[in-house]
């Protein structure tokens, strides 16, 4: 590992990371040492990056369980103006457990034909008024996308002390090492097993997102499935898209995000609160799990809690894995001057762009900050098709 001569350093001070400062992880270098060299190296280093981000920080990607229903309640046709929504109740069983995870699928009211489907977690019920959806039309339906929203809380409860008392851990016991956000994206896929034969949805077309905390959970989920055809993490931030070595200014980092929400990761993560040099992985390497698949994080640039600058340079080092496999143009960023706030234009633009070859707003892809190659020394060398 290079440390930054001191004199750089100090030229850098005004932008210089509060983060010690390292290089992030070659993802082209396997645990052995010996290096990636072409698209079959890197089918294979990715199994071994996927055990790696499951053993270190997520925890194991549940299994699917043995038994599996959908039962559907009746639709709701005045909630939504031109939409059709339908509650569904995922039932599942594992022995003698049984686990209930509640969802919903909106429609647009008229048409047929099998439709892109945008997959979402949140909470149901009674949640705070910045978590509920806001009143009036589907934004999807009408742009003609079918969305499906998961109540994660009965995957894994959102609440440090009762987060184990249900959902995954109910139903496959405590052998699970899982946090929250892998169980969140177990149920992403349990919903894709669900709705895959459904007559209106084309299951070629599945887009996961998520906001915040449900950005990391959409990360995660489009990162250990490849039947999602796009992941768009929406300010994931901190165990997102934001890495644990390059922390900017105030932002979240993984003394904070373990402290107060450590049940979202596995167990024990909080051992590199201060070591994140000796991490074995990094975020981008999260992203470059995604490749060759298509991928968008949004950022704000005033939401500085959530790593803006950090979640760039994860692009720019997952970018590399993206032009081996010839998918380049495959994973794209965008900027807003905004604060904590998600964009569902941007979601849907950059869908229409994978799926129907619209093209899209200048701004996607724009950087907003310096690009730290210091971080990506290896990426001069990467391995190209
Ligand atoms: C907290 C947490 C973040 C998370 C955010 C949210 O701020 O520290 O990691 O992204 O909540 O989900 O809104």
């Amino acid at each position: 590992m290079r440390i930054a001569p001191l004199l750089a350093v100090t030229a850098l001070l005004a932008t210089a990371p509060q983060q010690a400062v390292a290089e992030l992880p070659d993802p082209f270098i396997f645990a052995d040492g010996t290096r990636v060299t072409d698209a079959d190296d890197w089918a294979r280093r990715r199994e071994e990056l996927k055990e790696l981000f499951q053993r270190v920080e997520y925890g194991h990607l549940p299994p699917k369980p043995e038994r599996a229903a959908i039962e559907w309640g009746e639709p709701d046709t005045e909630s939504t103006p031109g939409a059709t929504v339908k509650p569904f109740a995922m039932r599942f069983g594992q022995g003698d457990a049984k686990l209930v995870v509640n969802g919903r699928l909106t429609l647009p009211a008229e048409g047929a034909g099998r439709l892109p489907v945008v997959i979402q977690g949140g909470w149901f019920g009674d949640v705070p008024a910045r978590f509920k959806r806001p009143p009036g039309p589907s934004p999807y339906a009408a742009r003609g996308y079918a969305s499906v929203e998961i109540n994660y809380n009965d995957a894994a409860r959102d609440d440090s002390k009762r987060c184990r008392e249900g959902g995954v851990y109910q139903l496959f016991g405590d052998d699970i090492d899982c946090g929250g956000l892998m169980a969140w994206a177990w149920s992403v896929h349990r919903a894709i097993d669900a709705l895959a034969n459904h007559d209106r949805i084309n299951a070629s077309r599945v887009v996961v997102s998520g906001h915040s905390r449900w950005g990391k959970a959409a990360l995660v989920a489009g990162a250990f499935d490849e039947r999602i055809a796009i992941t768009v993490p929406q300010h994931s931030g901190c165990g997102g898209a934001a890495p644990y070595r390059y922390v900017f200014g105030k932002a979240e980092r993984l003394e904070n995000i373990t402290g107060k929400y450590g049940y979202w990761l596995r167990p024990g993560f909080r051992a590199y609160v201060g070591r994140e040099e000796e991490l074995p992985i990094d975020q981008h390497e999260l992203l470059a799990l995604v490749a060759p698949r298509w991928q968008m994080s949004t950022e704000g640039t005033e939401d500085t809690w959530i790593n803006p600058e950090g979640s760039q340079l994860s692009y720019l080092a997952a970018k590399p894995v993206y032009e081996l496999l010839g998918a380049g143009d495959r994973l794209s960023i965008r900027f807003r001057p905004v604060g904590h706030v998600p964009s569902v234009e941007d979601l849907l633009d950059f869908a229409d762009h994978a799926f129907e070859g619209k093209s899209l707003p200048e701004a996607f892809g724009r950087l907003e900050y310096e690009r730290h190659a210091e971080a990506t020394p290896w990426a001069a060398v990467a391995p190209t098709k």
